[in-house]
């Protein structure tokens, strides 16, 4: 990536993994965020609201790779939009602007995109009805971005990410240890996740190969029940296993009915391999280290 000028737009945890490894690629790293102060050495600070289109006067000029990478703040619809739709139509508006014609472009969706919950494999030809509006803002932000891309003839990206975990997002770990964890009967459900340096790289695989445009799926080679994670997790810390419990009411399901497991079949094809091929791998490094 020698010579490129990488806008990474919400450098936070995965920007942040991206941009060390760019910067150690020899590309120019810009990290945009509205408090850009602790950035990775080597990487150019953007203080940019993606809000705020009048702030896009900040954008740095040159700009061949885009990746969006912001998160929102709050899991609220209109949060949701103001950062994922309008940031990134702000976004891509301002570099336009700005004369810049990024090249490869790729955008950090979700694996919440899909609603399949009969534990179904998924994958990029599957279908995307997503059951609540964070599946949906993330859809109509792939298509905002495939259709800014198709217009300038350039390759754009959209990784489906499924549940980001590593060093610091100890999520899991504190459920399993504060005894909360509960593993509800009635089959398996199917969890999908992907540890966040595996997710920088490939977003930076995207940036590299030819193949880039389109969907790909985001998630590590294996799909995991939520209770074998849970008990390897407590086997591990030598806690005990957490107590089933029966399935939950009617209500309770729909609201946490995710249940797929998501293929990465394509981002393996194209010769991505993780470095952390399961969740063993990954959390067995942060028990490690003490996370
Ligand atoms: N968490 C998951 O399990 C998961 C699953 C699937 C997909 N994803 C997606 O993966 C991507 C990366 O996630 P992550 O875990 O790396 O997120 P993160 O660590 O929370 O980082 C998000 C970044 O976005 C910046 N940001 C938020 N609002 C902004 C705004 N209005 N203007 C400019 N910058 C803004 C934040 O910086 P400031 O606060 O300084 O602005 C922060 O640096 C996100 O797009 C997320 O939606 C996450």
């Amino acid at each position: 990536m020698k010579g490129e000028r990488i806008l990474v737009a919400g450098c936070g945890d995965v920007g942040s993994a991206l941009a060390r490894v760019l910067v150690a690629d020899g590309a120019s790293v810009f990290g945009l965020r509205r408090r850009p102060d602790h950035l990775p050495p080597g990487v150019e600070p953007v203080a940019i609201d993606l809000r705020r289109p009048e702030e896009m006067t900040r954008l740095p000029a040159g700009v061949t790779c885009l990746v969006f990478a912001a998160a929102a703040d709050s899991s609220a619809e209109d949060a949701y939009r103001a950062v994922y739709v309008n940031g990134l139509r702000n976004l891509l508006n301002g570099l336009a602007a700005s004369g810049s014609v990024p090249a490869r472009m790729v955008f950090t969706s979700s694996t919440g995109v899909y609603g399949q919950t009969g534990g179904e494999w998924v994958d990029e030809t599957s279908a995307t009805e997503p059951p609540g509006f964070s599946g949906r803002v993330m859809l109509e932000a792939e298509a905002v971005l495939a259709e800014h891309a198709s217009r300038l003839g350039v390759a754009a990206s959209s990784l489906r990410l499924g549940g980001i975990y590593g060093p610091g997002r100890t999520r899991l770990l504190d459920l399993v240890r504060s005894g909360r964890a509960t593993c509800v009967e009635g089959g398996p459900r199917w969890t999908n996740r992907i540890h966040v340096e595996d997710a920088a790289e490939a977003v930076r695989h995207l940036l590299r190969i030819d193949e880039a445009g389109g969907a790909w799926v985001g998630v590590d080679d294996e799909p995991a029940e939520q209770c074998a994670v849970y008990d390897w997790l407590a086997d591990r810390m030598g806690l005990p296993r957490p107590p089933r419990v029966p399935e939950a009411s009617e209500a309770r399901r729909g609201a946490n009915a995710s249940n797929k497991r998501c293929s990465n079949r394509r981002l393996r094809a194209s010769g991505f391999r993780f470095r952390f091929p399961s969740f063993r791998e990954g959390y067995a490094e942060m028990l490690a280290a003490g996370d």
